[in-house]
């Protein structure tokens, strides 16, 4: 398994964020997800007039891994606006565990301060395909 660059990770994840349609809530994230074998995919939020088709930058960076043929994903990194970093919202964070239960999440305010997170600790009793048994 390759290393996670973290610095790397949280350009790539600065760059998508420069890519973020946010006209509505004017909040633009950048995500930056990490494979095993060290491919790194971008993804930004994307709104919409129908406020609730928004989508957020980790889906974004999920459904590009998947897209591309990955599934083995190890690392996030995700770059906010606010003042604190920004933890992956509910919705990414069932979706990223579908995948991906034990990845590892490091969320960075625009001036580089950062938190740590374990998806397993964000989302502790996941809904996962043994619940459909
Ligand atoms: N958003 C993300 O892209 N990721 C998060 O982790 C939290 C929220 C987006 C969704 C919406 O476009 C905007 O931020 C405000 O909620």
């Amino acid at each position: 398994m390759s290393e996670t660059d973290w610095e790397a990770l949280k350009l790539a994840a600065m760059d998508a964020r420069s890519r973020a349609y946010a006209p509505y809530s004017g909040f633009a994230v950048g995500a930056a997800l990490q494979t095993k074998n060290g491919r790194v995919f971008q993804g930004c939020n994307v709104e919409n007039a129908s406020y609730g088709a928004a989508i957020c930058a980790e889906r974004g960076a999920l459904v590009a891994a998947v897209a591309a043929g990955e599934r083995d994903l190890v690392a996030l990194a995700i770059v906010g606006g606010a003042e604190r970093p920004t933890p992956p919202c509910g919705i990414c964070r069932q979706c990223l565990s579908e995948l991906a239960p034990d990845l590892r999440i490091r969320s960075y305010t625009d001036n580089g301060a950062f938190t740590d997170y374990e998806l397993a600790e964000l989302l502790p009793d996941p809904f996962d395909r043994t619940q459909l048994e």
